[in-house]
């Protein structure tokens, strides 16, 4: 097949940045729900789990993603969790209908486990307390026992369970999209902030170490969009560290009445950008409005692609098969935009966890006895290993295309990170149209690269062509011919429906 080629320029300035990138922008997320727990992380039934009943496979290739935070233990889960429930004996705890996802939860896997879990994958943890059904004497009580010295009730009961020292966990969300009428215990923006403040209050109480994230709207077309942010900030800006964002896309686009749109679908980084815009401006206003000195971060802490498999009906088993999104190209491509936007946007996006890590609309599907990367592991793993140092704010210069939902996009997503001091460079391009190659110059305005030391590239000219259990490796990273340099400027062709990572090395400062 032949296709057109359009030309693009990237100018490349090793000092013009954005942000230092914030390791935590390269998190992911763990719930009680589906199978993303259990006969995913945990599965024991399983004949490759070992003792603990981890999954060597999947272990392995979520290292591989090199997560550095996990949100957990939800989600819709949590606002009606009883942390209690996942202590102790194994055979001492309850089974429970947890309602968020009409299933059945067995607390097999708990408290204990999951900071085996995030230990043994070294990752750091970033627990949701229940502001549902939960009080705030809960989240006081759950802080204790994670993060007291022994001598009190609850650390002398972490000790007693098998764990002397405190765990320190230092990221806690308060509560989950407690902006959403199906979310268990919803409340309105005024009441949220006044439970979350109190609680808040007793968390920090009990170890003021402590960072929080307060709830931010669970998507950008609710209606009380983006007046509960602004509420919540105004109310409890002063009272944490974090503001959460969630959004997940689809093709079509949520709140779309048109059908599919891939031209559409893959400028979707337009959607991302503007909702980070809107929350960051509620985050200034906020601050100015109180006269506060306090900074808040913004914590993506649920993005991804869901559209297909939006079902959640557990039918109260356990473990249920919901939620299980097969992914595509055209997938990977907007998963690998998003990355890019958190770099374009470190400057106030400072974490963000992929939803979710294995099985429930996950870079990982497992079966008993196997397992597969989907599409979107590609993107997730590159960024993750590679963007380091400071994002550059780079000057692109790419043809416009015309897009129903979006208007004018670029053919050419990028993104750069630069690590002045071991003098690493990493180059990030989507090549977003479905029939155009298009040829790159790169020009580096200051310091040229001594050389480039890596690249991938994964496209295809099926924007739903997916991998799967009988084949693992039809869409993945392929390594690339590097191109040349010639003084500070190199050349390279991208196709059409294609991401690329290029990694170049530069004399360390
Ligand atoms: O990640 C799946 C669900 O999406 C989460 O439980 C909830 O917070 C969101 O609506």
């Amino acid at each position: 097949m032949t296709h057109s080629t359009a030309a693009a320029t990237v100018s490349i300035h090793t000092q013009r940045l954005i942000s230092e990138i914030s390791p935590l922008l390269f998190g992911g997320f763990a719930e009680h729900m589906g199978r993303c727990i259990y006969e995913g992380i945990y599965d024991p039934a399983s004949p490759l789990a070992d003792q603990r009943g981890f999954r060597p496979d999947v272990m392995k290739a979520l290292k591989e993603i090199n997560y550095r935070i996990m949100r957990y233990p939800g989600g819709n889960f949590v606002s009606g969790h009883r942390w209690q429930d996942g202590i102790g004996p194994k055979s001492e705890r309850p089974r429970r209908r947890a309602l968020a996802w009409r299933s059945t939860e067995t607390n097999q896997f708990g408290l204990h486990e999951f900071m085996d879990f995030a230990e043994e994958l070294g990752t750091l943890p970033m627990w949701a307390v229940n502001l549902g059904t939960g009080s705030i004497q809960d989240a006081a009580d759950l802080v204790e026992y994670m993060n007291l010295p022994t001598g009190t009730h609850f650390s002398d009961l972490r000790a007693k369970n098998g764990h002397a020292d405190p765990y320190g966990v230092k990221y806690w969300c308060l509560g989950n999209e407690m902006d959403g009428p199906w979310q268990i215990g919803h409340l309105d923006a005024p009441s949220y902030a006044d439970k979350a403040v109190e609680a808040a209050k007793l968390m920090k109480w009990m170890d003021p170490s402590i960072k929080l994230i307060a709830c931010g709207s669970s998507n950008s077309g609710m209606p009380t969009y983006p007046d509960w942010d602004r509420t919540v900030l105004e109310r409890m800006g002063d009272h944490i560290d974090y503001f959460s964002m969630h959004y997940y896309v689809g093709n079509p686009a949520m709140n779309s009445s048109d059908g599919p749109d891939t031209d559409s679908y893959l400028a979707s980084s337009a959607q991302f950008e503007s909702q980070t815009d809107t929350i960051a401006a509620a985050i200034r206003l906020a601050k100015a409005k109180n006269r506060s000195k306090k900074d808040v971060g913004i914590c993506w802490d649920e993005w991804n692609v869901w559209y297909r498999e939006v079902g959640g009906d557990g039918a109260w088993s356990e473990a249920p098969h919901i939620l299980e999104e097969v992914y595509n190209l055209e997938d990977a491509l907007v998963v690998a935009q998003w990355l890019s936007t958190f770099l374009r946007k470190a400057d106030v996006i400072k974490i963000a966890c992929i939803a979710q890590i294995v099985n429930v609309i996950a870079p990982i599907m497992t079966k008993q006895d196997a397992m597969f990367r989907q599409t979107i592991f590609y993107p997730l793993m590159m960024f993750s290993n590679h963007a380091s140092g400071d994002s550059l704010d780079l000057l692109v210069k790419a043809p416009i295309h015309d897009t129903r939902l979006y208007g004018g996009a670029a053919q050419l997503d990028a993104s750069a990170s630069f690590d002045a001091a071991s003098g690493k460079g990493a180059l990030f391009l989507v090549n977003r149209s479905q029939t155009e190659s298009l040829t790159v110059t790169l020009k580096w305005e200051d310091l040229a690269p001594q050389g480039f030391t890596q690249g991938w590239q994964m496209g295809g000219h099926d924007p739903k062509a997916h991998n799967s259990f009988e084949s693992p490796d039809a869409v993945t990273a392929h390594e690339i011919a590097l191109p040349t340099l010639d003084g500070k400027v190199a050349t390279l062709v991208l196709p059409p429906l294609s991401f690329t990572t290029l990694l170049s090395s530069h004399a360390p400062a």
